[in-house]
């Protein structure tokens, strides 16, 4: 395969679908050099003092770890000045960020996870970056929370970075799912695949099993029935993946096929599973649809949710088509 850039594979993409105005490719590639950025970060680890706890909470309640907050502020200050933004909302921050008055408003919003899979953080396993970009409604002037609040189906484009063996990002502007790989000595993003598909037929399930005993039974039933095996009802063995950080349980899932899910835990009603639906739900499903995947709430496609919250929380069943149906139809029956 002929290699080329992440600019050029904007550049070919707008000239095809005529869907990538220039605001929003310059938007892609300032948030793909800011992963750039944190992914140089996350590499120094120790060496660069990056590792441990900043000694704060954020609005979810979590301690931030150091990369939690220096992400944060890698992505902001990356975007701020750039004219393309409107307004910025963050895991880590408790309300939206607005671009300062010295530069120019722009027509999108962009909504991010700075770091996925903090737990992992200290103990070099893969961790992420997730972010998914909104437009701003007609005639809006000085954006507030209520702006963001869009159903997934609205977004222009998501993507995540995988900070692992390589540094990946992985992009849809709705137009199927491409990969480029970090040239770490170039400081490039080259393609290195081509429109992701999804393998519609899988036998690999993620979910944190510890959590079992709070499950609701639609969940209990289709863990159960996987967990019987070949002599079981689904006539097959599974093999079970959990890396804790969902960057990297659905890169795995968008590569090799599988489920990856976060169901609702029944201690806490009021609390309909851990992962937020603006940054974390939302982008993923949206990139998983795209490479031939699906993405529910157990009741409902993911990106038709109206937000009533920014910090919405969702339960989340995603990944090959055929898996997400079933444990859904389960939910409805
Ligand atoms: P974050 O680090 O951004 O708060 O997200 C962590 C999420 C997600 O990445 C992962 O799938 C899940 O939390 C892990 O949950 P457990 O702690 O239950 O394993
Ligand atoms: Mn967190
Ligand atoms: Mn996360
Ligand atoms: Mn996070």
């Amino acid at each position: 395969m002929k290699r080329i850039s992440l600019t050029q594979h904007l550049v070919e993409e707008q000239r095809l679908n005529n869907t990538i105005p220039a605001e929003l490719r310059l938007l892609i590639e300032v948030v793909a050099r800011a992963c750039k950025t944190i992914s140089h970060a996350v590499g120094k680890g120790a060496l660069g003092d990056v590792l441990g706890t900043a000694g704060s909470e954020n609005v979810q309640g979590e301690v931030q770890k150091k990369l939690d907050v220096i992400s944060n502020e890698i992505l902001l200050e990356a975007n701020e000045w750039g004219g393309h933004l409107a307004a910025m909302a963050s895991e880590e921050m408790e309300t939206i960020h607005l671009i300062p008055h010295r530069y120019p408003m722009g027509e999108y919003m962009l909504l991010f996870d700075p770091l996925d899979g903090s737990s992992n953080i200290d103990v070099n396993v893969s961790i992420g970056t997730i972010f998914s970009v909104l437009k701003a409604p007609e005639g809006m002037q000085t954006p507030t929370e209520k702006d963001f609040l869009q159903p997934g189906n609205k977004q222009v484009a998501a993507g995540y970075a995988v900070y692992g063996p390589q540094t990946v990002l992985v992009l849809t502007t709705g137009h199927g799912v491409n990969c480029f790989t970090l040239d770490r000595e170039m400081g490039s993003w080259v393609l290195t695949q081509r429109d992701m598909q999804i393998p519609d037929q899988t036998k690999e399930f993620a979910i944190n099993a510890s959590n079992a005993r709070h499950w609701q039974p639609p969940v209990k039933r289709y863990i159960d029935e996987m967990l019987a095996g070949g002599t079981g009802p689904r006539g097959k063995e599974f093999n079970m993946r959990w890396i804790a950080s969902m960057v990297a349980d659905v890169h795995r899932i968008l590569n090799r096929g599988g489920i990856f899910m976060y169901p609702a835990d029944e201690r806490e009603p009021d609390k309909p599973g851990k992962l937020r639906l603006m940054y974390e739900a939302n982008p993923m499903a949206f990139i998983v649809e795209q490479a031939g995947g699906a993405a529910t709430n157990g009741q409902q496609r993911i990106m038709d949710i109206q937000p009533e919250k920014l910090h919405q929380r969702v339960p989340v069943f995603l990944g090959s088509k055929a898996e997400v149906e079933l444990v859904t139809s389960y939910h409805q029956a």
